[in-house]
């Protein structure tokens, strides 16, 4: 026992990220394919095309493990592209590779011991080929999905038929049900038909998606689709029984009740997971890995941005790992957050000059990012909805036309809180507030991004049952107040709290049955 522990103790595997060899192509690959005005739009990456761009430059490879051989140290490949590495050394030989002084120390975030230094440096010339190593000096904070919940009345499916935008139940005033959103959003409540079709929930922090809830959900909110399933997929020892918790069953119930009949996989990321950012690199490999990944996958979790600025290697390896997902075909969805202009959560205040604090990853520029609303005559931004504008991702161009004009309306306003070059977010939005949901028996409402985030990616699930663009309903009213500022507007066109406005299934599919 003696020798274990102390075995474990001075033992330590640091991860490396590698830098791709041709992130232009990568970037370039997925513009054009998601272009709807390109021959190539809709015509996904091959595995092995993906991972040419991802893979490290074989010049990478070679300098990393050079360097590693003259510590006697052997490396691992733990991506499909392998642009990351793995090794195991002992403490002392990880402090000479780096010049570090590795302690055990006790990380908040997640409850256990990790290695971290004081301080650390990657000798100058292996500087160009690694993108980072974990453990180093910092620990990034929790991961954020803080839906706020509320337990209510057992709620009842209308009886009456809806199908229009101007005809929904009005009970969807208290609460919002899957018959809700079809009828604001004209989603259709037919069975998806397509093979293949296939959707992801991302859950970490073990939470946990109950198919009793699921059904009991089913049985009272969609009683026309009692049959809803999905099926668990466990990634770095994450559970997949137990009492539903609220994360996982919000996301699993509302994918399932608005995807109709789309095959739903809650993948569930444990603590297992030793990529320093709660397993959300792991899970990107999983799927990288698989010869077919799901078509859309959405995630209600996040993070305030500061620590990806402070460690933009990191950011950028994420930020790439979805790009490469998204050549694949795979939609990559985020809630925004839910902490206004502020950050990720609705305790979150804002910089210590004022200024505001963005999300991440909705940062990334490869992803779609999804804000809320609430109310539905008119439908307005919800106040907690967090928009604005990276400080680690610069605005893409796709974004140029939209974030200008909104920029030139708001004028001075928040003038010096944000910045104006950065990726700027939510792309689109659903309404947040009052969604019903089977907690582990207990129907409960729950607000946040993260209702909308699973509510849009069910809309594309059931577009690529036909296929994709853009149609919505402006949301022109709300803003997000924070930081002592009226924080940002909803304004006619895009807006950093709702984006482009929220979903009209009718509409989108016009547009997409037209490319
Ligand atoms: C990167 O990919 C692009 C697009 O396929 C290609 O034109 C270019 O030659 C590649 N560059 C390198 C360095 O491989
Ligand atoms: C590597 O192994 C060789 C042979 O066992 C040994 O002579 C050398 O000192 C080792 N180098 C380091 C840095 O541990
Ligand atoms: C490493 O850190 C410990 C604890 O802070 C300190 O006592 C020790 O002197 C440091 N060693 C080096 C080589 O910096
Ligand atoms: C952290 O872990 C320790 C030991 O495993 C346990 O006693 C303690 O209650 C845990 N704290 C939290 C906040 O989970
Ligand atoms: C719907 O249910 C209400 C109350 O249970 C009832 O009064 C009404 O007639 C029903 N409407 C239809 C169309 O079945
Ligand atoms: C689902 O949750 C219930 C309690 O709400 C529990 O009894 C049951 O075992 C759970 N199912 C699974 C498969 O874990
Ligand atoms: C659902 O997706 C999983 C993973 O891609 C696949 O193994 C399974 O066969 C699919 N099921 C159906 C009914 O298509
Ligand atoms: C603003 O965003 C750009 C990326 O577009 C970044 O390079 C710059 O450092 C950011 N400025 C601040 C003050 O964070």
């Amino acid at each position: 026992m003696a020798a274990r522990a102390l075995l474990f103790l001075s033992l330590l595997s640091p991860a490396m990220a590698l830098p791709p060899s041709n992130i232009t192509g990568l970037q370039q690959s997925l513009l054009d394919i998601s272009d709807p005005t390109s021959v190539n739009y809709g015509s996904h990456l091959s595995k092995d095309e993906a991972e040419s761009f991802a893979a490290p430059a074989p010049e990478t490879v070679q300098a990393v493990n050079a360097w590693l051989a003259q510590h006697n140290v052997t490396s691992q490949t733990n991506s499909p592209s392998g642009d990351m590495l793995r090794i195991v050394v002992h403490v002392d030989t990880a402090n000479a590779l780096i010049n570090a002084n590795y302690t055990l120390s006790l990380d908040p975030g997640t409850n256990s011991t990790v290695y971290t230094t004081s301080s650390y440096s990657i000798p100058a010339e292996l500087q160009p080929h690694i993108a980072f190593v974990y453990p180093t000096t910092k620990v990034l904070p929790a991961v954020v999905s803080n839906p706020k919940i509320r337990v209510v009345q057992a709620p009842k499916a209308s009886n009456e038929t809806r199908s229009s935008r101007s005809d929904v139940p009005s009970s969807c005033a208290q609460i919002t049900t899957p018959q809700c959103l079809q009828a604001l959003y004209n989603i259709p409540s037919v069975p998806a038909t397509a093979a293949g079709n296939s959707l992801g929930v991302s859950g970490f922090s073990n939470e946990v998606a109950n198919q009793t809830d699921l059904q009991q959900f089913l049985a009272v909110l969609r009683p026309d689709f009692t049959t809803g399933t999905f099926r668990a997929q466990s990634i770095d020892g994450g559970a997949d029984s137990g009492p539903g918790t609220v994360e996982a069953s919000l996301d699993i119930q509302y994918t399932t009740g608005i995807a109709t009949n789309v095959n739903n996989t809650f993948l569930t990321v444990g603590s297992q997971n030793q990529d320093g950012v709660f397993g959300f690199l792991d899970i990107i490999n999983t799927l990288l890995a698989e010869p077919q990944p799901p078509l859309v996958l959405t995630t209600s979790f996040g993070f305030d941005e500061t620590f990806f600025q402070e460690n933009p290697g990191i950011a950028n390896t994420l930020c790439n790992a979805y790009a490469q997902l998204g050549t694949r075909g795979t939609s990559v969805l985020f809630a925004s957050g839910d902490g206004g202009v502020a950050g990720s959560r609705s305790s979150d205040t804002c910089n210590a000059d004022g200024s505001f604090v963005p999300t991440f990853p909705s940062g990334c520029p490869y992803i779609t990012s999804v804000g809320s609303t609430e109310g539905n005559s008119p439908e307005t931004a919800a106040q907690f909805s967090s928009g604005g504008f990276s400080n680690v991702f610069a605005r893409p161009s796709y974004q140029t036309a939209a974030v200008e004009a909104y920029l030139n309306t708001l004028g001075d306003t928040n003038a010096g809180l944000f910045n104006t070059s950065g990726r700027a977010y939510p792309d689109v939005s659903t309404q947040g507030v009052n969604f019903a949901v089977n907690i582990a028996g207990k129907f409960e409402e729950v607000y946040g991004t993260s209702a909308s985030s699973p509510t849009f990616a069910s809309v594309v699930a059931l577009l690529n049952d036909q296929r994709l663009n853009a149609a919505f309903n402006d949301i022109t009213s709300g803003s997000n107040p924070g930081c002592n500022t009226q924080g940002f507007p909803a304004s006619p066109g895009w807006d950093p709290i709702t984006g482009l406005g929220t979903p009209d299934f009718n509409k989108l599919l016009t547009v997409v049955m037209a490319v």
